[in-house]
């Protein structure tokens, strides 16, 4: 533990796991994010505590955390290293204006981001979140075709199934109905490919092997359609998280990647959930072998700890739009008060040291095998619809129950009440633990997710 680690009382700010009551009026002045309010207000799930792989809620119990929160807490709940590492720069500097000013820390952060990325992918500009870095990676993209005098360049293509965030360009490049349904027609000029996901794929483990290139060939329908120079970026998550882990079937991102290269596209992977180890490679761009020309990220960036998001482009991409500005002007009008923000940035250089020192990403390749073993055994379970997994990520469908996502809201309550916090999307539950947890831990999420599967 380093000197601030030690000069602090990491345990003074835990709230009593025991003594947490919050009356129902107190609860109602929060609008909560992609929450059934009203439900939720009459029965909370509310959170107060985080060590490793556990978490506790207000009355004190204790739950396994099978989405390591949301894919953020890689390296587990309150590691004091970051705690530790994010108080001292509190008490360093708070706050540095992130326009035409920096700070040191924000250069280590893409120091250190650049050596584990793929080369030459090695320029990176920081946000606060996954939304935010999709719609930077949407800006990139059409001003760096502005730079080449290619500014008639301004389709995205996406995929269906798609969660890019939830800003006005990642929602238009959605390709989850409820996410866009309340929200008219977004932005104009988004095209999308389809999903990657057919019956024939159930039960896959690992990448399917049926329909790679042929499904990718879709970029290819878009370039024919539309014509080869007008679209500006296709945009993928390697692994379809948000929407329940779609695996890429093998050829898919190879044949993607010759597609745009070959028409002038940049090809942008959403790496938001699969970065940072969850494929057991830093990105999932390294465990396929597949290079694109930006990566989104943000999560696991700083295991959860503090708000960050980034992008990271090509050598050339940046050079291309430096380029293209006059001396004295700024290249790229984008931005945030908060890009950069100097606890953020202690966060990730300590989250990213954690990473190295534990070797982490090497940790969940090898934990991989056991962890899809375990949760591939569910499948013979009658209400188990499908099951998808790569890595340290697996997704279960339960079967339809009367309207779609019933039966996957019931089951994540269940599995919250008997003590496993999993992310549910519809009638998808996806699993990510932790890249620390051990292997009686990823049993217990297994024991815990076929007691209640038998229930719903
Ligand atoms: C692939 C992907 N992109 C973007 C986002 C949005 O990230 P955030 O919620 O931090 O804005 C998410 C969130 O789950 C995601 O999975």
């Amino acid at each position: 533990m380093n000197e601030a680690a030690e000069g602090i009382d990491l345990t003074a700010a835990v709230p009593k796991v025991d003594a947490v009551e919050m009356s129902r009026a107190s609860l109602e002045n929060h609008w909560l994010p992609f929450t059934d309010n009203k439900t939720f207000k009459e029965d909370p799930r509310l959170l107060v505590k985080g060590d490793g792989v556990y978490l506790w809620n207000q009355h004190g119990e204790r739950l396994l955390d099978g989405s390591s929160g949301l894919f953020t807490t890689a390296a587990g709940h309150c590691r004091p290293e970051i705690a530790a590492a994010v108080a001292e720069q509190l008490g360093l500097l708070d706050y540095a204006p992130s326009f035409l000013r920096s700070h040191p820390r924000s250069f280590e952060v893409a120091n250190a981001l650049s050596k584990i990325l793929p080369d030459p992918i090695n320029h990176v500009f920081f946000c606060n979140s996954g939304s935010e870095s999709v719609d930077t990676a949407m800006k990139m993209a059409l001003q760096y075709h502005v730079s080449r005098g290619e500014g008639q360049r301004n389709i995205f293509v996406s995929r269906d199934r798609a969660y890019h965030g939830v800003n006005l360009g990642g929602t238009s490049l959605s390709g989850m109905a409820m996410n866009r349904q309340a929200f008219g027609a977004t932005i104009p000029g988004v095209v999308h490919m389809r999903s990657t996901w057919d019956e024939q794929q159930c039960f896959s483990q690992g990448q399917p092997l049926h329909r790679g290139a042929e499904l990718a060939d879709d970029l290819y329908r878009a370039v024919q359609t539309y014509g080869a120079d007008r679209i500006a970026a296709c945009f993928i998550e390697p692994i379809a998280g948000s929407t329940g882990v779609l695996v890429p079937p093998v050829g898919y991102l190879e044949r993607l990647r010759e597609i745009s290269s070959e028409h002038g596209i940049l090809l942008v992977f959403d790496e938001v959930i699969t970065g940072f180890g969850r494929t057991g490679e830093a990105f999932a761009a390294q465990a396929f072998d597949v290079l694109p020309d930006i990566i989104t990220m943000a999560k696991a960036l700083t295991n959860g700890a503090q708000p960050m998001g980034a992008v990271a482009v090509r050598d050339s991409l940046y050079e291309t739009v430096m380029a293209a500005s006059p001396d004295d002007v700024v290249e790229f009008a984008h931005g945030y008060t908060f890009s950069a923000h100097p606890a953020a940035c202690a966060a990730a250089l300590a989250t990213l040291d954690i990473y190295a020192k534990e070797k982490l990403f090497e940790r969940a390749r090898a934990m991989s095998d056991y962890f899809l073993e375990a949760f591939f055994s569910l499948q013979n379970l009658p209400v188990v619809a499908d099951i998808r997994g790569y890595g340290m990520l697996a997704g279960l469908d339960v079967a339809v129950d009367g309207a779609p996502g019933v039966r996957g809201h019931r089951l994540q309550k269940r599995l919250f009440d008997a003590g496993l916090h999993v992310k549910a999307t519809g009638d998808a539950v996806i699993i990510a633990p932790p890249l620390i947890a051990e292997k009686d831990q990823i049993d217990e999420m297994c024991e815990i997710l076929r007691e209640v599967l038998k229930t719903v």
